[in-house]
């Protein structure tokens, strides 16, 4: 693996010629039209590639209900353009936020949600868009701050994480009754999905948290959770099947992390002998039951924030206190390439979301656009590249591509930002917000 270095590859020739001395591929083409190509997800044809991932953002009330801030974020996404917008990481339960103000759903917010859909609706049509609103739910396993301080939920111990949260030998494992209660919450919060106006959920098993961990739960003996893969995979497949069964109107997905790059036995996606290096095995078994439970497209992602961020999200500086990442940036965003094509070329019918790209800068739609050309993924995502702007899609299907000085500069103070608990924005690109300064732990300008 190479030093790392911040982005400084104004052209194409800069870009392919880094890539050329760092023995990565990366694809490329001046013409971004693939990008623009109808695609069909879930029965409905998309009118393009473009897909705005989920960023949790910490900016809901207290009691989970969406604040105009928030209706300000996906007013704004859902009218940029893309065919899909993926609402972040929404809690099913109290003791699953990952922050006092991450969006929880449930009976006593589900009024709220509705008003926020009916906004993000209105914003959309209002721009002639009429993008797929899908909803991802989650449990924030071992990183829980419910009330700002950790409060983990381990489904495994683990050395390389119990560590970074200094936790005591007898800390005790979620066990089996719980995790059955547990899917009730993601079957309930799934059908007020349904009720207030998304057109899909995700039961998130990424980046660490309760179900993506569960799926690395090599460890966990004496459990109908832990051990074999189908074991591993049991609180995902069931809750997606349940879900399936009550929800049929409902598209169904999972953000799935396919490598976290944590040592074996305790990773998933692991190569046994290099952690830096993908095995995707296990995750390609995975994804053919996640068809059989009728999943319509897939979102993979990889790394653990909390420990090694840039294997999901290569970046030019680390959040405050973060580490320096052991590689290059352009070789993340390869990697990520390379997984999506491979698990493109082994499931051809299934749409997968590439992610990771906002490093790129003005070259992500070239590169994305080259990837969906060549069949490594039938939809691009950009995560943080939204944030920093929301009408990407409609730029670039109006410009043919992307204008350096607005693009994501990687410098992560969104991360910074999310860790504290803090209103996420583009702290580069977006300082206007609307409503009072939110007030830390106390409520914020009232309901959207
Ligand atoms: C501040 C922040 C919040 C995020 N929130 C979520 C989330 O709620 N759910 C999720 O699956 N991924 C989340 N991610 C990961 C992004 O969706 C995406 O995978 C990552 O940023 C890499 O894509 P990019 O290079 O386009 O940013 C978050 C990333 C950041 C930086």
């Amino acid at each position: 693996m190479a030093a790392h270095e911040e982005f400084s590859l104004p052209g194409r020739d800069d870009l392919l010629d880094k890539a050329r001395a760092l023995g990565v591929e990366i694809p490329y083409t001046d013409d971004v039209s693939a990008l623009l190509t109808p695609v069909q997800v879930a029965g409905r044809t998309l009118p393009n590639r473009m897909v705005v991932l989920p960023m949790e953002a910490a900016d809901a009330e207290t009691d989970g209900a969406p604040t105009p801030i928030t209706a300000r974020r996906y007013e704004r996404l859902a009218a940029g353009g893309a065919s899909i917008v993926w609402f972040e990481a929404t809690a099913v339960t109290p003791e699953g936020r990952s922050n006092p103000h991450q969006l929880m759903l449930r009976a006593e917010t589900r009024a709220a949600f509705k008003r926020l859909v009916g906004r993000v609706r209105k914003a959309a049509r209002a721009a002639g868009r009429d993008p797929l609103l899908i909803l991802q739910l989650t449990h924030s396993g071992r990183f829980a701050k419910p009330e700002g301080l950790p409060q983990p939920v381990l489904a495994h111990r683990n050395p390389f994480l119990d560590g970074l949260l200094s936790l005591p030998g007898n800390y005790p494992l979620i066990n089996d009754e719980t995790l059955q209660a547990l899917q009730d919450r993601y079957l309930a919060a799934a059908r007020l999905a349904h009720e207030v106006g998304f057109d899909g959920v995700d039961v998130k098993a990424c980046h660490g948290y309760l179900v993506s961990e569960l799926l690395a739960s090599f460890t966990r003996r004496d459990s109908a959770y832990g051990g074999s893969l189908t074991n591993r995979s049991r609180f995902l497949l069931e809750t997606l099947a349940r879900i399936g069964d009550d929800a049929p109107g409902l598209v169904l997905t999972s953000r799935l992390s396919v490598f976290d790059s944590i040592p074996s036995p305790f990773g998933f996606g692991v190569d046994a002998d290099d952690p830096a290096r993908e095995d995707l095995t296990e995750p390609v078994m995975l994804i053919r039951k996640l068809i059989a439970s009728k999943i319509a497209l897939l979102s993979f992602s990889a790394g653990i924030p909390a420990y090694k961020p840039w294997y999901g999200r290569p970046f030019d500086k680390p959040a405050p206190g973060g580490v320096t990442p052991d590689e290059h940036p352009l070789e993340g965003v390869a990697r990520l390439l390379r997984i999506s094509g491979l698990l493109q070329c082994e499931f051809p019918d299934l749409p997968v979301v590439g992610t990771g790209m906002s490093w790129l800068r003005q070259h992500f739609p070239h590169v994305a656009a080259a990837a969906v050309a060549s069949r490594m993924m039938s939809l691009a995502g950009q995560g943080r590249g939204s944030l920093a702007r929301p009408d990407w899609p409609g730029a670039l299907a109006r410009d043919g591509g992307l204008a350096p000085d607005r693009a994501c500069t990687t410098c992560s103070l969104c991360s910074k930002h999310l860790r504290e608990g803090k209103p996420v924005r583009c702290l580069v690109h977006d300082n206007r917000l609307p409503g009072p300064a939110p007030r830390p732990g106390g409520r914020r300008s009232g309901k959207a």
